[in-house]
């Protein structure tokens, strides 16, 4: 740290985020920088705590470079990017290495090595994994390792509001600081966005309260090009239990011979793909969705029974303690599941190393788009993404920070003529609103009817709430708020803009691939006012 008073912090790199894109960053430009890591809620809470199946990586004898890439490839019909992908695929290694290095302890087989779980769109076993708990594990050794690293610091509980962006140069952000109800300015040469994904815009999601998309609703306000947000990806197998906190059954079953099975037991996916269960996230998502609205049913079953019940037991000790507090033993019996919002394949456009339309500002994992994951992301690719871009970022900010970017202070945050809000309902109100909207007219199945409904609709929420943002004293709700309106909006403008069926985006009026494949860009001009 530079200086810190009451409600200036002052540091060489500000970083956004504390999942395993900003934490892994934080870590590689510690030795040339001073940084200052900020987070919304408590250090740990990140989409990165949750992941389930693990990181893909080549590390079997009978897999290879080429296999990857060209799963990762075909998985993005026609969008990904080789040359990203080429290089994401092949540093893969290393980084998980260097996770090793720290201390995260990857399950192994009884020979010593790596134990390689198996998902769908893979065409070999290739995802790392610590048990089903492989998030929890790599989170933990992350935070331990930062919180060992003097030149890092965390603040939590502090939510970004805006980017402080200046001839499209950024200088740092506004954060509220939700303990001490203060709005601080946070000044840094470089600023890195690492906020995660955009799940909770949708009523069902896989994603914990953090993903409100606000990385890319700040970037896009200060004059960044976002990508391809059309490309929603839904999992197929998120826990059926309506008014509980939502959990994730991982796309591992399926590759550990899981079935999926109407609720008169037959076994589907035949009927959808050679592949069954291990086909495609997309393909086993809208297979489930028809399947739902032919029945009338509101979930389908996923059964592992027919596995040896130890075996489940210590390789999804998670998921089996979870269903048996519902009185669900995933041994015997099958689990209730439905598909629900899971993974942003758009973003902040950067490149492989973060760099965005904004100078000194960077983007790393899901809140950014390089190219990699395309149309679909294919399993266990997010984590990879996360580390090998962070690692490729830290090298570009010390490049950037050899070129003595300054550090500009900014005026203090005005609340003007703001007062408190009068009607928290309202807040509420929008934002279940805003999550119905997604889910019912932006969701895995999409139609011209059902895009320009939830457009007329988002139009006049997003009015409404950028009203209550000028006129009401700013509260973390009505940030996300804000950013929730405004990433709804991105991705309904890019969904009418795809006149095709590509990925993960299905159309019912427009079922074809086009012949060539365009990403979809969307960038305000001038930039929004903050
Ligand atoms: P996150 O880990 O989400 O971290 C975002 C951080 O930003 C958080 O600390 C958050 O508090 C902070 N933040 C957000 N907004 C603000 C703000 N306004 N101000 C301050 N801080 C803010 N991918 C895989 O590759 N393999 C898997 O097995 C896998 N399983 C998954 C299981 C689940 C249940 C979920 C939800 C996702 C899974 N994914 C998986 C996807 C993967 O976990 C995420 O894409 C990845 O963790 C994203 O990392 P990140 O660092 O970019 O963001
Ligand atoms: C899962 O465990 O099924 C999630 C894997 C992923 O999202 O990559």
């Amino acid at each position: 740290m530079i200086s810190l008073d009451s409600s200036n912090v002052v540091c060489d790199v500000l970083v956004i985020g504390s999942g395993i894109a900003g934490l892994s960053f934080a870590l590689k430009i510690a030795d040339s920088a001073q940084v200052v890591i900020i987070t919304k809620k408590e250090k740990a809470e990140s989409n990165t705590n949750y992941a389930q199946s693990g990181i893909a990586a080549v590390f079997s004898p009978s897999d290879s470079f080429e296999k990857h890439v060209k799963d990762t490839i075909d998985c993005g019909d026609g969008l990904s990017k080789r040359a990203i992908v080429e290089t994401v695929v092949s540093e893969g290694p290393a980084r998980i290495q260097e996770l090793i290095n720290l201390g995260v302890n990857f399950s192994k087989t009884a020979t010593g090595t790596l134990d390689l779980g198996m998902e769908g769109g893979h065409s070999a076993r290739r995802v790392v994994h610590a048990k089903d708990l492989t998030g929890r594990e790599v989170e933990a050794a992350l935070l331990n390792a930062a919180a060992k690293t003097e030149s890092i610091k965390i603040f939590e509980n502090q939510v970004a509001i805006n980017l402080v962006v200046d001839r499209s140069r950024c200088l740092g952000c506004y954060a509220l600081d939700t303990e001490k109800s203060l709005v601080k300015n946070f000044v840094a040469k470089i600023t890195v966005l690492a906020t995660g994904g955009i799940g909770r815009i949708y009523l069902h999601t896989t994603n914990p309260e953090i993903a409100t998309g606000d990385g890319i609703a700040m970037a896009y306000r200060g004059g960044a090009t976002v990508m391809n947000m059309e490309f929603t990806q839904f999992h197929p197998t998120y826990l059926f239990r309506p008014n509980e906190k939502s959990f994730l059954i991982s796309e591992a079953l399926r590759g550990e011979g899981a079935t999926l099975q109407d609720q008169n037991g037959r076994q589907f996916m035949a009927d959808y793909h050679p592949k069954k269960e291990l086909a495609p996230r997309d393909v086993v998502a809208r297979a489930i969705d028809q399947e739902l609205k032919r029945s009338g049913d509101n979930h389908v079953l996923l059964d592992i029974s027919s596995k040896n019940p130890q075996f489940v037991q210590t390789r999804f000790p998670g998921i089996y303690e979870k269903c048996l507090g519902y009185g669900i033993d995933i041994t015997k019996d099958p689990i209730p599941v439905v598909p629900a919002a899971h993974y942003c394949c758009g973003g902040v456009k950067a490149t492989i190393a973060g760099e965005t339309d904004i100078r000194n500002l960077l983007v790393v994992g899901e809140t950014a788009c390089t190219g990699l994951h395309g149309a679909n992301r294919l399993a266990s690719n997010s984590l990879l993404e996360a580390l090998v871009c962070s690692h490729r970022a830290a090298q570009k900010c010390v490049e950037l920070l050899k070129k003595k970017p300054p550090l500009q202070r900014f005026a203090a945050w005005e609340s003007g003529n703001a007062v408190d809000i009068d009607e928290a309902v309202v807040i509420t109100q929008n934002r279940n609103e805003i999550r119905q909207l997604m889910w019912n007219y932006v969701g895995i199945v999409r139609s011209d009817k059902r895009l320009n409904r939830a457009k007329k609709r988002i139009e006049l929420l997003k009015e409404e709430i950028n009203q209550y943002y000028w006129d009401f004293i700013i509260t973390a709700k009505l940030i996300e708020l804000r950013n929730m309106a405004l990433v709804a909006k991105l991705i309904i403008d890019s969904a009418i803009a795809r006149k095709e069926s590509r990925g993960i985006h299905f159309s019912l009026d427009y079922p074809q691939k086009s012949p060539s494949g365009r990403d979809t860009l969307l960038r305000e001009s001038p930039p929004m006012r903050p």
